[in-house]
């Protein structure tokens, strides 16, 4: 991948992949990562789409609570840290650092290709309790989370979502404003070979 400060990711590719059942009877999290390969953009961009793309006119892959569709993605690569503009399908870039080994706390963090962060922007959820403005927020990360799980499934790639996240480390380091909340990370790769 080139360091360039936006990735044009390929279109999704909107067909194929495991039956749902299949993909269903596979899912599970793991913690052992090849960590010599990376994704390529195709797999990359599929990953994101299936994630939280947009699939019909203002449309997401995922439900949010009212529609706020308030949740954003971080994506950390090697290259650097980028957040996942779904309408364009682009990564804007937002940090040349690699920033992977910072979104977590036990050891394989920071070992696989692609860490996503999801990132509640929780000023888009308007009309709410602060108990409301949470539980709409993790409601509609497991929502994601779940399609990442699945996506990985299908592609027999290897993940896990993780909560032991230095949220307050990482929120200074992507200099978040106070209304954004740091869900979860959800940590993607090749597995292992000797699993
Ligand atoms: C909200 C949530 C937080 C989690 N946090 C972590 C974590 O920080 N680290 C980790 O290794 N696994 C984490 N997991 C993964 C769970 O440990 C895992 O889903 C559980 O053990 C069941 O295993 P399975 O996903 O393979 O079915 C988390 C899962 C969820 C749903």
């Amino acid at each position: 991948m080139d360091s360039i400060d936006t990735i044009i990711l390929p279109a999704a590719r909107r067909t194929g992949g495991m039956p749902v059942m299949e993909a269903l009877a596979a899912r599970r999290s793991s913690r052992d990562f090849d960590t010599s390969r990376s994704l390529d953009l195709q797999t990359l961009g599929d990953l994101l789409w299936a994630a939280w793309g947009i699939n019909r006119t203002k449309g997401r892959t995922a439900p949010s609570s009212h529609n706020r569709q308030e949740i954003e993605l971080y994506i950390f690569l090697a290259t650097g840290v980028y957040r996942y503009d779904a309408t364009a399908h682009v990564l804007v870039r937002l940090f040349k650092d690699d920033m992977r080994a910072a979104t977590g706390t036990q050891p394989f963090v920071g070992s696989a290709p692609v860490e996503i962060a999801l990132i509640s922007d929780t000023s888009k959820i308007i009309g709410k309790t602060p108990q409301g403005v949470t539980e709409a927020t993790y409601a509609d990360t497991g929502f994601i989370c779940e399609n990442i799980y699945l996506f990985c499934a299908s592609e027999n790639l290897a993940t896990v979502a993780r909560a032991l996240v230095p949220k307050e480390e990482l929120a200074a380091r992507l200099r978040l404003r106070d209304s954004q909340i740091i869900t979860l990370v959800q940590t993607v790769g090749y597995p292992a070979q000797n699993r």
